[in-house]
């Protein structure tokens, strides 16, 4: 199968092109990288032995989006390209509804004229707001508190709508809790611009010593030791659900959201202590007041992902504790040392 991969560049879509290839898919990449680097594509061939069409493109531009269509036989997309910094999309909401949705609006007229109908799209647990219930499944109303949200909310819905008007598109619409981990290669891994928004992330640099301490975002949570708990998968398993998710497109019809979760929670404190298992490190921290905007606990129903898609996550907490601080300690400045050594190579 030919497969398109918008974003493919990024932390989830690197670790899903390895997947696909690995399998014997062919793909075709799409990404503006704006949030990601040429190397993470380097990598992934060198991972993989395998080769593949890059286009540095932006969903944004149609032309371009053309042009990989006409070029290339596509038999589906996997859609990961989108801003997705909450704190960011509250400083500059038009750039990223611009960015998310129009990009998703021209991606699937193009897809609609060169008669590509199967879709798998990045969607977000962040669709289920502030809900108070755990576990979250798909059933459960959805919501958003802020405009990174709402683009994953609004995309699911004009999604939805476009297969009313047409009913060959076949769409999967994968609701990610908490991605951490990495490639066990140590090769490729998640690289954010400056100082990490997200725990693993954050936790792996304090680890190293490129931060001084994790500040524990509250402890007073109705939760056992008070901190937020969250549903951590491995994003070698979100990879393979996407393999999954893309089987059971390319075989129905209609729009579906699948919760891509453990079913397990773990909270704040639980996941320093599984890093200073993983690592042999202690990790200071201090906790310090809420942050604005989260909830206390999220952990997810996947029971559809296993009924429909034959999907469940493989790893736990120790994996991805271990394959994030392999990445981390191989790579302390993320894909830049190899952009050093190309500059140098250059001169
Ligand atoms: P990422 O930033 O690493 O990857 C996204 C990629 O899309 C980047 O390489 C970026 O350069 C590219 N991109 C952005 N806008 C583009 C455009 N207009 N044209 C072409 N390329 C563009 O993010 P990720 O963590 O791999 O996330 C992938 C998807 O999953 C995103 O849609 C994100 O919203 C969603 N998601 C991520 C998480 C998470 O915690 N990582 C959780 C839930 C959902
Ligand atoms: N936390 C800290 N300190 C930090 C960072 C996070 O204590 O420096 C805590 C948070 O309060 C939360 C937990 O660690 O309890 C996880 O926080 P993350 O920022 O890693 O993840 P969130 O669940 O807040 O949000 C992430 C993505 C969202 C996405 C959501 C659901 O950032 O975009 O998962 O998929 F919508």
């Amino acid at each position: 199968m030919s497969i398109l991969v918008t974003g493919g560049a990024g932390y989830i879509g690197s670790h899903t092109c390895v997947e696909l290839l690995n399998a014997g898919n062919e793909i075709i990449v799409l990404d503006n990288l704006s949030n990601s680097k040429p190397e993470a594509l380097d990598r992934i061939k060198e991972i993989t032995g395998k080769d593949f069409e890059f286009y540095q493109a932006d969903l944004l531009n149609k032309n371009e989006l053309m042009t990989i269509f006409s070029e290339n036989k596509i038999d589906a997309v996997i859609h990961f390209a989108g801003l997705k910094a909450v704190g960011e999309s509250v400083s500059i909401p038009l750039h990223y509804y611009h960015n998310n949705i129009t990009g998703t609006l021209i991606l699937c007229e193009v897809m609609e004229k060169f008669g590509v109908y199967n879709l798998v799209f990045s969607s977000s647990a962040t669709v289920y707001g502030l809900q108070q219930c755990v576990p979250l499944h798909e059933e459960l109303p959805t919501g958003a508190t802020n405009p990174y949200g709402r683009t994953k909310l609004m995309i699911e819905e004009i999604l939805r709508d476009v297969h009313v008007a047409n009913n060959k598109w076949s769409i999967a619409l994968l609701r990610y809790f908490n991605p951490v981990g990495a490639h066990s290669s140590g090769r490729i891994g998640e690289d954010p611009n400056g100082i990490p928004n997200n725990l693993v992330p954050y936790i792996t640099q304090v680890t190293v010593g490129k931060l001084p301490k994790l500040k524990v975002f509250g402890n007073d949570y109705p939760t056992e030791d008070g901190t937020g708990v969250r549903d951590y998968i491995h994003v070698v398993d979100l990879a393979a659900g996407h393999l999954m998710a893309l089987e059971k497109v390319m075989d129905s019809q209609g729009v579906n959201a699948y919760n891509l979760g453990t079913g397990i929670g773990y909270s704040v404190l639980e996941m320093i202590d599984a890093f200073e298992r993983a690592s042999g490190n202690s990790i200071p921290y201090e906790i310090i007041d809420r942050r604005p905007g989260d909830i206390g606990v999220s952990y997810a129903d996947s029971s559809k992902a296993k009924q429909e898609l034959n999907w469940v996550a493989q790893k736990g907490i120790d994996d991805m504790c271990r394959d994030s601080w392999r990445w981390q300690i191989n790579n302390p400045n993320g894909y830049e040392k190899d952009q050093v050594k190309r500059k140098i190579s250059v001169t």
